[in-house]
């Protein structure tokens, strides 16, 4: 059964359980409330008649008394009312035989007397009879007693007439009420459920490998959060799928390469053995170093990405001189540089402080920078400056090379990243792996600092490389 049914059953079940226990306690206050009214009334009809009898036992003259009698017993509960004496001799009497309705199937519970006067509830003759009397002085300091019959039946009837009254216009308002409750309740699952639903489906769609897909995000509210929460996971998966892809198809062209590299100059060289052209064979032993060396460059940058990912990457601090290192860097690239006609340069600012970190982590990094320079750079020159800033010694690489298009310098420090990789007429696409700046990135946050970049498509770009002083 669905959540759904589940919620709507359980909410008819509680708006019929509320409205049974609402039912309940009405009829229960109401009906204590009508008793109460019922003897309020007939206790005052009682001591009106103690008023009455006091008088009659007064005056001799008892017709005056005899037309209130008559008023009495207009009220069809009573049955009979008198006056007596102090023996229990009768002055005056007068009964109405009222015709009685059958006695009730139902008995409510009985309600206490009033504290004045005798209450008892007698049968005569199959009519359940409430005898209620109370004593008086007259002015003569002597005692009256007025009593009043009620038919039990008959007050019962009264009362169950106005609690059938007040009952029928409270269940109609509690009809009414419940009738809102369901309507309520289908309306709140709906407006809940929907967006259940298309959640569900969209994930169930991402779910099926259709990475692309996004659920729509109609609310602001937890559905809504719900939903961008889970787009955002689409976006995760898409870049872990991406970034998969790119790998798998790294691999298989920048390992495949410098192997394919390996195996033909292995050929030609048994070749060459054969035709006994010995003189040939150190050119393809060259080139049989220069692949090895880029596939363990390669491994190694793998390896590195592996140890940094598990957090064993560890630093080995020690008091760097970056001017050092820099030229250092400097130096390796000046072979590379003088080949392709550029300037390389290296300017070093006034009072560079020495400052910590791991000499050869942070090479490796002012390496990848310089070399990517030279890399992408066809003319013009690649100058590198070492500069004190407050709090921050920088390294700042700037080329007049190829540049980076705006909406690809948050990229390039992406793990296998490289700009039009795979473009045979892009300059230099196809020789890195697309993994320097994402180390170098890490390298330089493991130091406290930051790397940033700037740069002009056509013009030059500059890298900065921050490192705490
Ligand atoms: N100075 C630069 N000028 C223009 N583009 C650059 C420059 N430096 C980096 N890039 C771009 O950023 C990409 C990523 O650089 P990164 O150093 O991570 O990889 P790579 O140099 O291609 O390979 P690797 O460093 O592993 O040999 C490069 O492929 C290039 O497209
Ligand atoms: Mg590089």
């Amino acid at each position: 059964m669905s959540i759904r049914s589940k919620l709507i059953i359980f909410m008819l079940v509680l708006l019929t359980a509320v409205s049974a226990v609402m039912a309940f306690l009405f009829q229960r206050n109401e009906w204590s409330s009508i008793s109460s009214n019922s003897q309020r009334k007939n206790l005052q009809i009682l001591l009106a008649m103690s008023e009455v009898c006091k008088e009659m036992s007064d005056t001799p003259d008892k017709s005056y008394a005899y037309r209130y009698f008559k008023t009495f017993l207009k009220t069809p509960e009573i049955i009979q009312v008198s006056c007596s004496g102090a023996k229990g001799r009768i002055f005056l009497e007068d009964r109405y035989y009222s015709p009685q309705p059958p006695p009730f199937l139902y008995r409510y519970t009985t309600f206490p007397p009033p504290r004045i006067g005798t209450w008892e509830t007698r049968s005569d003759g199959g009519v359940e009879i409430l005898k209620a009397s109370v004593n008086t002085l007259n002015s003569k300091k002597r005692t009256v007693t007025a009593s009043v019959d009620f038919s039990t039946q008959l007050i019962y009837q009264e009362m169950d007439s106005s609690l059938r009254q007040s009952s029928a216009s409270f269940f109609i308002i509690l009809s009414i009420a419940f009738a809102l409750g369901c309507a309520g309740t289908l309306i709140i699952t709906r407006v809940i459920f929907t967006p259940i639903q298309s959640i569900a489906e969209g994930a169930r769609i991402i779910g099926s490998g259709r990475l692309d897909h996004r659920i729509p995000v109609t609310s602001r509210d937890e559905m809504g959060m719900l939903a961008s929460e889970l787009n955002d996971m689409a976006d995760k998966l898409k870049e872990v799928s991406d970034m998969k892809q790119d790998f798998v198809s790294s691999i298989t062209h920048d390992l495949r390469s410098p192997v394919t590299g390996i195996e033909l100059c292995s050929d030609i060289i048994l070749k060459l053995v054969e035709n006994r052209e010995q003189a040939k064979i150190p050119e393809q032993v060259f080139s049989i170093n220069e692949h090895s060396q880029r596939l363990n460059r390669y491994i190694d940058s793998l390896l590195e990405i592996s140890k940094m990912e598990s957090g064993k990457m560890t630093l080995d601090l020690k008091t760097v001189n970056l001017e050092d290192l820099a030229d250092r860097a400097v130096r390796a690239f000046r072979a590379y540089a003088e080949q392709k006609g550029l300037k390389l340069e290296l300017i070093v600012g006034q009072d560079i402080p020495a400052t910590r970190g791991d000499p050869d982590r942070l090479y490796q990094v002012l390496a990848n920078v310089i070399g990517n320079a030279v890399k992408f750079t066809a003319s013009g020159s690649v100058s590198v400056f070492i500069e004190a800033t407050p709090g921050w010694q920088k390294v700042r690489v700037c080329d007049t090379g190829i540049g980076i298009p705006p909406g690809e310098t948050a990229n390039i420090f992406s793990k296998f990243y490289r700009i039009n990789r795979g473009k045979r007429d892009y300059p230099a696409a196809g020789q890195g792996t697309g993994l320097g700046l994402f180390i170098a990135k890490f390298i330089i946050e493991q130091h406290g600092g930051r790397i940033e970049v700037e740069s002009a498509p056509g013009k030059g770009s500059s890298f900065a490389v921050f490192l705490p002083a």
